[in-house]
């Protein structure tokens, strides 16, 4: 959001300046109405100050700039001449102000409009939120992540996946994206300006498809809080259908925030004991956190030849399985070093299948719904 004076009065009173300063903004100065083609783009929103000066001039400004600018607002400021406020309202000015500035005059203006433009922006989705987890590495998280994201998007659902494993995440890898920007970038102007918009970090991956990458390097993970992934949740809800994030495999912080704030996790584990048991400590965790009713095991994997039955992993865990992906070897790696996600190459395919029946559609699309979240395992199962 850009905010702008023609009006030099106000660039030369510092506690204005200060205020813009304080929030984050800066107040640039518009020398005469030509130039301002080079600060605007024609999408873009702002706010331009403009002083008065005879009867009609103002009320013309705001109607042409307003007709180039459909995002521009003009503050008309009374210097010298009466506003007729009756005019100013009928030509689409936003405001009238009177000489001389007041700072917490000029502060509520900036505090109305941004939340205005922020409210305007925020799309009105039900926003599903979905963690993806194991406490394991290399289980096939990213893997499972990017397909059921991929899945989505090929229903038409708006998805933003987010790569929440800040170290070493490959979600743009899978997909053979070139990130410009990340979730490291987004983090940096969060801290400075509240109103830091998530939009121009993300990459686009196809019309529904958006990532936000994981941080371009590695030691840019120790600077991330609990709260950076709490108000990165707020500021995307309602502009998705579905929001995934892929996680490290281990559990710290950063995951339970993720955790704590989805509709739905996938935890995924495999069939070894070692896994198997990391899974149902993890289990307990959840019970704790008061989690493990949006929980849904994930069996990666899956063979009838190796690994142990499918009874006695579900009886280890004390949870039912609810998504089973089979071995494919051959399959899965031609797609992760291709970059292109199963569910296109081989929609046909078994692996394929399951991770579309894992979707939860909201908007009764085709796909058949899952089994349930979770129920109870009968004991000694
Ligand atoms: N169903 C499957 N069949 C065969 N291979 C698979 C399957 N799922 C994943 N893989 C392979 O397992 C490897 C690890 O997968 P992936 O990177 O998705 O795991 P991860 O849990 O995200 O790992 P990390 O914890 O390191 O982030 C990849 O090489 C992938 O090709
Ligand atoms: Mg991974």
């Amino acid at each position: 959001m850009k905010w702008m004076t023609m009006a030099p009065q106000l660039t030369m009173e510092p506690s204005i300046l200060d205020v813009f300063k304080k929030h984050g903004r800066k107040l640039e100065y518009v020398e005469k109405k030509s130039a301002l083609k080079n600060l605007m783009d024609k999408q873009e929103h702002g706010v331009l100050f403009y002083a008065m000066s005879d009867e009609q001039d103002g009320y013309d400004t705001c109607r042409n700039f307003q007709a180039i600018y459909p995002n521009l607002s003009v503050i008309l400021i009374e210097a010298g001449v009466r506003v007729d406020l009756r005019q100013a309202m009928r030509a689409g000015a936003l405001d009238v102000i009177a000489l001389p500035f007041r700072p917490e005059q000029v502060e509520q203006l900036i505090i109305e409009r941004e939340q205005h433009v922020e409210r305007a922006s925020q799309g009105n989705k039900e926003t599903h939120y979905i963690t993806v987890c194991s406490t394991k590495g290399g289980v096939g998280k990213t893997t499972f992540s990017v397909n059921l994201a991929t899945a989505y998007s090929q229903k038409q659902e708006s998805v933003l996946l987010v790569d929440l494993d800040l170290q070493f995440g490959d979600v743009s890898m899978f997909l053979d994206c070139e990130p410009k920007r990340s979730i490291y970038e987004w983090m940096k102007e969060a801290n400075q300006k509240a109103n830091a918009p998530v939009k121009s970090y993300i990459t686009a991956y196809n019309e529904y498809l958006n990532i936000l990458s994981a941080p371009l390097r590695p030691e840019f993970a120790e600077v991330f809080t609990p709260e950076h992934i709490q108000r990165l949740v707020e500021k995307v809800r309602g502009d998705y259908d579905v929001v995934i994030f892929d996680t490290a495999p281990y559990m710290d912080d950063i995951v339970l925030t993720a955790l704590e704030h989805s509709d739905e996790i996938f935890l995924l584990t495999m069939q070894d004991l070692p896994t198997l048991k990391n899974c149902r400590l993890f289990l307990e965790t959840l019970e704790s956190l008061n989690l493990k009713n949006t929980l849904r095991v994930v069996l990666n994997r899956e063979s009838r030849k190796r690994g142990v039955p499918l009874a006695t992993a579900e009886k280890v865990l004390g949870l039912p399985i609810t998504v089973q992906l089979p071995e494919a070897s051959k399959l899965v790696c031609r797609s992760v070093n291709e970059g292109r996600p199963y569910v296109i190459t081989n929609p046909k395919a078994k692996i394929s299948k399951e991770t579309i029946n894992a979707l939860q559609l909201q908007k009764g699309k085709s796909a058949k719904k899952s089994r349930p979240l979770f129920k109870a395992l009968p004991a000694g199962r």
